[in-house]
């Protein structure tokens, strides 16, 4: 069956989709997330430097790996309330999942703002497919949500994720420091602001299903920032 012709699901965020000329993100269904397991088991990041904080089911061996990976997305889906929300997309291109892109809301009725968190499988990198994600999730933020500002921080040394965020208008908004695999290294982070990315904005990128989805998130209906 191809992706883009689901049976409907009864909860609204896994209806969710945004399409590009390039790529479809589509809300993580338990289908297309089986479909995601052999990239899982193969390995996503095998080598440094390491660009996950901790903890990380990706940083674990396989078959842990793989259990570990859907426990957390299962758990993350489960979690849902104004304060926190996270929403799961299966990165699709050509009718092949190769990645996932997600959307983090932390008190977003309150403060509008949002996270992304993002990998491709090692062999669709580096083809500006991570932009391209990065652009289409932003895109349902702002103008499917109605978020007031996108941040973002990666590892100094991931060149390929800040790469991302400056190329797709994001600002740098300072420095932090986190561990991953339990050793201390310093983060960049950065910040996209709606009256930037309002300049910015493409005119080629589809949203679906996004109002049902707005009750679950706790948003009454996209507030004009
Ligand atoms: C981060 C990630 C999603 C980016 O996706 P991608 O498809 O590789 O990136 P793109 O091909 O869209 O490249 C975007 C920009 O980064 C640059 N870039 C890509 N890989 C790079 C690298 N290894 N070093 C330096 N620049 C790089 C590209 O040239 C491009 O810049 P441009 O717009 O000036 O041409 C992907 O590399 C990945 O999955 N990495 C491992 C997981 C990860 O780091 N996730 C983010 C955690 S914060």
């Amino acid at each position: 069956m191809p992706t883009n012709a689901r049976t409907p699901s009864s909860y609204p965020p896994l209806n969710v989709q945004v399409h590009t000329p390039r790529l479809s993100l589509l809300g993580a269904t338990d289908e297309l997330l089986e479909q995601l397991v052999p990239v899982v088991r193969k390995g996503v990041v095998t080598e440094p430097p390491w660009p996950f904080d901790d903890p990380m089911s990706l940083y674990k061996d396989s078959p842990d790996r793989e259990w570990s990976w859907l426990r957390g997305i299962w758990a993350g889906r489960a979690k849902v309330s104004d304060s926190f929300w996270r929403l799961y997309f299966v990165v699709v291109v050509d009718g092949k999942p190769v990645g996932m892109q997600d959307l983090i809301g932390i008190n977003f009725s309150r403060l509008g703002t949002v996270e992304t968190f993002s990998w491709l499988s090692p062999e669709t990198r580096g083809l500006g497919l991570g932009k391209e994600m990065r652009q289409a999730v932003l895109h349902l933020a702002f103008d499917g949500l109605g978020a007031r500002q996108a941040d973002s921080a990666s590892f100094v040394d991931n060149h390929a994720s800040n790469r991302v965020s400056q190329a797709v208008g994001y600002l740098p908004n300072g420095t932090d420091w986190d561990t991953r695999r339990g050793e201390a290294a310093e983060i960049q982070r950065w910040k996209l602001t709606r009256e930037r990315w309002l300049k910015l904005r493409r005119g080629d990128i589809e949203l679906v299903g996004v109002a049902d989805c707005l009750p679950v998130l706790g948003i009454q209906s996209p507030p004009d920032r």
